[in-house]
């Protein structure tokens, strides 16, 4: 029996190194294929232990971290995520972004996905007058040499969610991909979801 538990900020920190094996093990997987490390892990969720209003959801079975979810306040991103919504005209304080979701393969299938996105909507719409929801993916080439043969996109799961693909609103991330030396940028495409006025 899987079970969801949502904490706020500091409240998962217990929950630090577990966090930060999971997303290294799945963002290792096409099409993020992240070479990740402990150190920088580590830093990073820093940024959600120490963010007012950051929600983390976690997927427990029994006592192991399985799956994961994060998000919070746009305005307590890095400008790299504001920068692409300022130059659209928006403002950043009335946007909730949506982190990430990692699950481990064998619990895939099961509505967990789905869960992650619930339990962080009704986070956001609870706490202040968010009008948007909004994340990033990825964009990889359709011919790239790593896609898995059976490798379905989530683009379906997305729009199911109410989101859709946000025009002209792209940002560059940069990490190490497993069969590179140095970090390079790579394309994130911003996704949407009006959720108030
Ligand atoms: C994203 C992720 C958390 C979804 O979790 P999940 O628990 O398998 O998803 P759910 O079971 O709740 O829902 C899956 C639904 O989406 C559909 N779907 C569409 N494309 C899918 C895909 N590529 N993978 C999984 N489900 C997909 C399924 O058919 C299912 O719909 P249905 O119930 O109507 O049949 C999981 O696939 C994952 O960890 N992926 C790797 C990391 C990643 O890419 N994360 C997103 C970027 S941060």
């Amino acid at each position: 029996m899987i079970r969801i538990q949502s904490f706020i900020a500091s409240a998962a920190l217990p929950y630090l190194n577990a966090l930060a094996t999971l997303r290294i093990t799945v963002f290792k997987e096409f099409p993020y294929l992240y070479n990740g490390s402990m150190e920088y892990e580590t830093q990073y969720l820093q940024t959600f232990f120490n963010a007012p209003q950051s929600i983390i959801v976690i997927a427990f079975d029994g006592d192991k971290v399985v799956g994961a979810s994060t998000g919070l306040p746009l305005a307590y991103e890095t400008p790299n995520l504001q920068a692409p919504w300022q130059q659209l005209g928006f403002d950043v304080g009335r946007i909730f972004y949506f982190s990430e979701s990692v699950l481990l393969q064998p619990y895939r299938g099961q509505g967990i996905g789905k869960q992650f996105f619930t339990v962080r909507e009704a986070w956001a719409t609870s706490i202040s007058n968010f009008q948007y929801l909004t994340f990033c993916a990825v964009v990889r080439p359709l011919d790239h040499p790593q896609k898995p043969v059976n490798y379905q996109p989530l683009d379906t799961f997305w729009q199911q969610r109410g989101f859709e693909k946000k025009e002209h609103c792209i940002t560059n991330m940069s990490w190490q991909d497993l069969d590179e030396t140095f970090p390079t940028p790579k394309p994130m495409q911003f996704w949407w979801k009006e959720i108030g006025e």
